[in-house]
């Protein structure tokens, strides 16, 4: 069962689609880009960076670790994986390398499911200039039964939540950490569940575990927006 758990956890394959369409003009070009005050100067946090991968060269370097030959380590037998590779998602982890390789091919997602990825707006963060962040708005159709979960009676797709990606090298193009963060739990049709747990999830099949569930408020927190609330109420009613 962890086993499997984390096998379905750590979403052996991420095709990847490419996909172009070529951007037409909408005379934007003249206009000047907006600066917030806020906003890093990334390209001056790159020129201060010791971190020797360019950040085109590492979005470039993280795509070939997710093409379907190196699968992030499991389909290349984890040789672009650093030795103290981490796997650390929202609820998994942290899991370390052998643990991770070993977990493989137990059942895989993609034998069940059609899964688009949709992923999307690779960037190199200008505070950890040696990790990318990306996103996947994924959805996936059930094709073959999946944890007690008949084809016939799951016809809607799942729709996943957006979920943030991350990965991490070190100096040499090797990956030291890799996991993900669902985004917006409002989204889709998995319970805002990601990961394997959303397939789960999203077949009517929930593991069960607290984790593999909704989020739910707890009481505490409940009775604080409540106490909020009524507090709204005593004070209109002064008013
Ligand atoms: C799933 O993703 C594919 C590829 O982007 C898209 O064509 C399809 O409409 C999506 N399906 C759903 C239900 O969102």
């Amino acid at each position: 069962m962890t086993r499997q758990l984390f096998t379905v956890l750590l979403l052996a394959a991420f095709p990847l689609q490419t996909c172009c369409f070529s951007s037409t003009s909408t005379g934007s070009s003249n206009k000047i880009p907006i600066t917030l005050a806020d906003e890093v100067d990334t390209a001056q946090a790159f020129a201060l960076s010791s971190f020797p991968i360019q950040p085109d060269d590492l979005i470039q370097r993280a795509k070939q670790v997710l093409a379907p030959d190196v699968g992030i380590g499991t389909k290349d037998g984890g040789k672009c994986l650093a030795d103290d590779f981490e796997f650390c998602a929202a609820v998994v982890g942290p899991i370390k390398k052998d643990a991770y390789l070993n977990a493989l091919g137990t059942f895989k997602l993609e034998d069940s499911f059609d899964i688009h990825q949709n992923l999307f707006g690779f960037t190199v963060s200008p505070i950890q200039p040696n990790r990318v962040y990306w996103f996947s708005h994924a959805n996936a159709t059930l094709v073959a039964d999946f944890a007690g979960a008949k084809v016939e009676n799951v016809k809607e797709p799942l729709v996943f939540p957006p979920q943030c990606f991350h990965m991490d090298f070190d100096a040499n193009g090797l990956v030291t950490e890799f996991g993900f963060y669902t985004v917006d739990r409002q989204y889709g049709n998995t319970g805002g569940l990601g990961g394997a747990f959303g397939f789960f999830y999203g077949v009517g099949k929930p593991l069960p575990i607290r984790e593999a569930k909704p989020f739910k408020p707890s009481f505490k927190f409940r009775l604080i927006q409540w106490v909020g609330r009524m507090g709204e109420k005593l004070q209109k009613n002064k008013t």
